[in-house]
């Protein structure tokens, strides 16, 4: 009886291990599909359009800090009128900029609902001068382009009354002394988020605020199961405490390729999220084409922010910096999107993309090169071609330090003609004979002869 116990227990040990190794690789599958349109995207629109347009003030923060009194902020609420809202245009605009999604502010910490929300008392609809229901059009415009959607949610709603902090200075309550109070708030927060889920059906939740509360607090976990219900491929930014599914540096561009496999950077297009008149400090073209390249060069997308004003217009210098930005994307497509991360910069002083099949390394050339030419070191396979990308020049090449006696790659001088130069990044595309491989080895003495 034993023996047969035994030999039970044998034979049933490895079929419960690879059933639970099966488990972990369709979830790893499952996550890598999920990604896949995320991954391949690169750019994103991030906008912020609240009530804190219409004085030119820091979104909600204004009022938070002190700068400004909570019922002058929400006077604003009068001047917020969208009169010029053309959600056709602002969609028109985000696909010529060559962005494949966007994310907009479906509430920001100040509780402004740009929909029209059965619960709380603050929104679009009921609340402000525009007396419209903002985001459905939006939403509807953005689908049928055919690009993705993120809603930006704010987990603190420093308006409402069931929410523990108002303002820095004045905090209504603590969830330890009134844990019930909480809990209605969390009821107002899951009814706001379940009725974006069921009218927008998101592909993306864009969280912000989660470091007023931990994630126990938050019920943070429990809320990504009942937001993934039905919607197993949606995708969540990192602001849920630790259950976010990509990393969301902000403003920061990370200096060394990120270890995680996802991460997005989002980027104001001058210094504020929120329009502000007086905020004229705008990245050039080419300042937002390097923050750009630099991401897609670390494996990143960039979510660039527009603030269009409280009539609804897109601000004409943020529209042209898209537009500009939206050429050159075209011009270089392939050299973007569907890419990954490049090689490290010992082989090419530059950013760089290769193409998933590996096979083919795009360089993005910045500068003017001196003597028209860029070096690339150290690169086992055999280069078939290079051509500059929207343009089609072959480029001539030169290769230095290549001896038959030894398998040390050598240097390739490749040379760029003058007028095929871009006025932003002129890009290179490296044809390989095979999937890239870098040389690592030393470079050492006579080998044979
Ligand atoms: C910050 C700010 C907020 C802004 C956001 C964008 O967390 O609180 O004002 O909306 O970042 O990333």
């Amino acid at each position: 009886m034993r023996i047969k116990i035994l030999l039970l227990i044998l034979f049933l040990t490895p079929i419960s291990i690879s059933s639970q190794q099966i488990i972990s690789n369709d979830n790893k599958i499952a996550e890598i599909n999920k990604m896949e349109w995320f991954e391949e995207a690169k750019l994103g629109i991030f906008i912020h359009w609240g009530i804190y347009s219409v004085n030119g003030i820091s979104e909600s923060w204004s009022f938070f800090n002190g700068y400004i009194s909570h019922s002058d902020y929400m006077k604003q609420l009068d001047g917020f009128g969208a009169k010029k809202y053309n959600p056709k245009e602002w969609a028109n605009i985000i696909q010529e900029s060559g962005a494949k999604y966007t994310v907009i502010t479906t509430k920001h910490h100040d509780g402004f609902a740009l929909w029209n929300s059965k619960y709380g008392n603050l929104n679009s609809l009921k609340n402000s001068k525009s007396k419209k229901d903002l985001l459905t059009p939006f939403v509807k415009e953005i689908r049928s382009k055919g690009l993705k959607l993120g809603l930006y949610f704010s987990l603190p709603d420093w308006s409402y009354k069931d929410y523990t902090n108002h303002t820095n200075k004045i905090k209504r309550y603590s969830i330890k002394e009134d844990p019930k109070r909480w809990q209605k708030f969390l009821n107002y927060r899951d009814n706001q988020l379940f009725e974006l889920k069921n009218r927008y059906k998101p592909d993306l939740w864009w969280f912000d605020g989660d470091w007023e509360h931990n994630a126990i607090n938050w019920k943070s976990k429990e809320l990504k199961k009942e937001l993934q219900k039905d919607s197993p491929n949606v995708i969540f930014n990192s602001r849920l405490n630790e259950f976010g599914d990509y990393e969301t540096p902000e403003i920061g561009i990370p200096i060394y390729r990120p270890s995680s496999k996802y991460w997005e950077l989002c980027m104001t297009i001058n210094d504020s999220w929120g329009y502000q008149q007086n905020d004229n400090n705008y990245k050039t073209p080419l300042q937002i084409i390097d923050l750009f390249v630099d991401t897609i060069s670390k494996g990143g997308n960039l979510l660039l922010n527009i603030s269009p004003k409280s009539d609804g217009s897109i601000p004409n210098k943020q529209k042209s910096i898209l537009k500009e930005l939206g050429k050159w994307n075209k011009k270089h497509s392939s050299a973007i999107y569907s890419t990954k991360k490049g090689i490290p910069y010992d082989h090419f002083y530059g950013p760089s993309t290769l193409s998933k099949d590996n096979k083919t390394l795009f360089l993005f050339v910045r500068d003017i090169p001196k003597d028209n030419q860029i070096v690339l070191k150290g690169i086992s396979n055999k280069i078939n071609r290079a051509y500059v990308v929207g343009n089609g020049t072959v480029l001539n090449k030169q290769l230095l330090c290549k001896v038959y006696w030894n398998k040390y790659p050598g240097i390739s001088y490749l040379e760029i003609p003058e007028e095929t130069l871009d006025p932003y990044y002129t890009v290179i595309a490296i044809v390989l004979d095979s999937p890239i491989k870098l040389f690592n080895k030393k470079s050492g003495a006579i080998e044979v002869n």
